[in-house]
């Protein structure tokens, strides 16, 4: 039985008076398009950076700037507004507003809704280089912590006023993944995973080599949110285009051989390994050292068999919970079903390669000792939350 999906949840976002408002723009369309019910709640000032108009056409609701604003059927927005909030995030946080919430302070609506909270409040710092690094603001974050209010960021980097440093408020998209992050159950706390990803390059000489069509999507969506639902996550990759995933820590390899020397060093105390990865099942016997000439019509390549990294864990004397994929193109769930055998797998996840191979989406049957679970074609994130659940039941 698959975990039914989670209720949607609703955040009340706090945009203060700083440049960096521009990107609460795209932090709503991010929130909104993961189904987060959002929340607008602006300072006076902060309608000087961004209008309430842009923030309402994106949110679908109306904002709220004043504490006399009229909207609220109680006349109360302070405590209506937040009454059910899962979370309140105050996205730009200038170091103003900081300081005012650390006194307890509430002279507009927002600062009020801070006080008058009953849910976590999380703060993503957005200020100029020196402002950050004065004694008065940091001292002021640490007494954030202190008060179990939690900090996201912030980043460095080139900043409005032309200096370059700490300061920069995260990108949407970085705090989005808080976000999501944060309301994710931690069903999988205290559990370690190692996950493989990505297709593996195995080099014919110095600039020439084998490789396949996996683009690491369905692997890093796994660990993303693997290490969302609280588990500690390392994730092995082949080369890809994506980002690393956050709080992950992370392993790049190239060929076949180096998974596996990666995969073997870190198995230990691991509770759960998947292989993602479209692993190489052969490599050149020989890599030249040069470039090869094209001098003869045809050329031959001697390959080798490379091990297979999953089968081995599985093998291995305390084996972790070991989850498979299958790629296949034809009898699909039939030849899975023969390697999650072969290969002694508690699971293995069927999907039919072309269709699965590069795509942001995939469509998988789940098969176990218990029979065969298929899901519905999904973004690659849902997949793998629906997969992580199924393999916190069998656990
Ligand atoms: O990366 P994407 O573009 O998102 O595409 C996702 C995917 C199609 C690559 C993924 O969903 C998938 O099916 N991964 C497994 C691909 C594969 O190599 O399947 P296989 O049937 O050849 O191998 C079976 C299992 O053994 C896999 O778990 C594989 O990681 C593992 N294996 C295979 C060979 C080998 N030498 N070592 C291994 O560990």
């Amino acid at each position: 039985m698959l975990a039914p999906m989670q209720k949607n949840k609703s955040l009340v976002l706090g945009i203060t008076a700083g440049i960096a408002a521009y990107k609460a723009a795209e932090l709503v369309r991010l929130l909104i398009k993961a189904n987060i019910d959002v929340q607008v709640v602006m300072t006076e000032s902060a309608t000087q950076f961004i209008t309430p108009t842009t923030m309402q056409a994106l949110s679908g609701k109306p904002v709220f700037v004043g504490m006399w604003d009229e909207g609220v059927d109680n006349g109360m927005p302070h405590i209506e507004l937040s009454r059910n909030a899962d979370a309140i995030l105050i996205a730009p946080a200038t170091a103003e507003f900081v300081a005012k919430l650390l006194h307890g302070r509430a002279d507009d609506l927002l600062s009020t809704l801070c006080l008058a909270r009953d849910c976590p409040l999380l703060v993503a710092p957005a200020m100029n280089k020196q402002m950050w690094e004065n004694p008065a603001t940091q001292r002021n974050f640490k007494q954030l912590a202190a008060d179990n209010i939690a900090v996201l960021g912030p980043g460095s980097g080139e900043q409005a006023c032309g200096e370059t440093g700490d300061g920069r408020m995260l990108e949407a998209t970085e705090l989005f993944a808080h976000i999501e992050a944060h309301f994710t159950p931690k069903i999988l706390a205290d559990k370690q995973l190692l996950i493989t990803a990505g297709a593996t390059l195995e080099m014919i000489d110095p600039v020439r080599g084998i490789t396949n069509l996996s683009s690491g999507k369905m692997g890093y969506a796994i660990a993303q949110a693997a290490a969302n639902m609280g588990a500690k996550v390392t994730l092995v990759s082949g080369p890809t285009h994506l980002p690393p995933p956050h709080n992950v820590a992370f392993i790049s390899v190239n060929s076949a051989a180096s998974m596996y020397e990666a995969v073997m060093q870190n198995i230990q105390n691991q509770d759960v390994f998947i292989g993602v990865a479209a692993v190489a099942d052969y490599a050149p016997t020989e890599v030249a050292q040069h470039k090869i000439k094209k001098t003869a019509d045809t050329l031959t390549l001697t390959l080798h068999r490379n091990k297979d990294i999953l089968a081995e864990v599985a093998h291995l004397p305390n084996p972790p919970f070991c989850v498979g994929f299958a790629a296949e193109s034809e009898h699909v769930v039939e030849y899975a079903e023969k390697k999650r055998i072969t290969k002694k797998l508690a699971l293995i996840v069927a999907n039919e390669v072309t269709s699965a191979m590069g795509h942001d989406d995939n469509q998988v049957t789940l098969i176990d000792d218990n029979g065969n679970h298929p899901l519905v074609r999904a973004p690659k994130s849902t997949i793998a939350t629906q997969l992580l659940e199924h393999i916190t039941h069998l656990l």
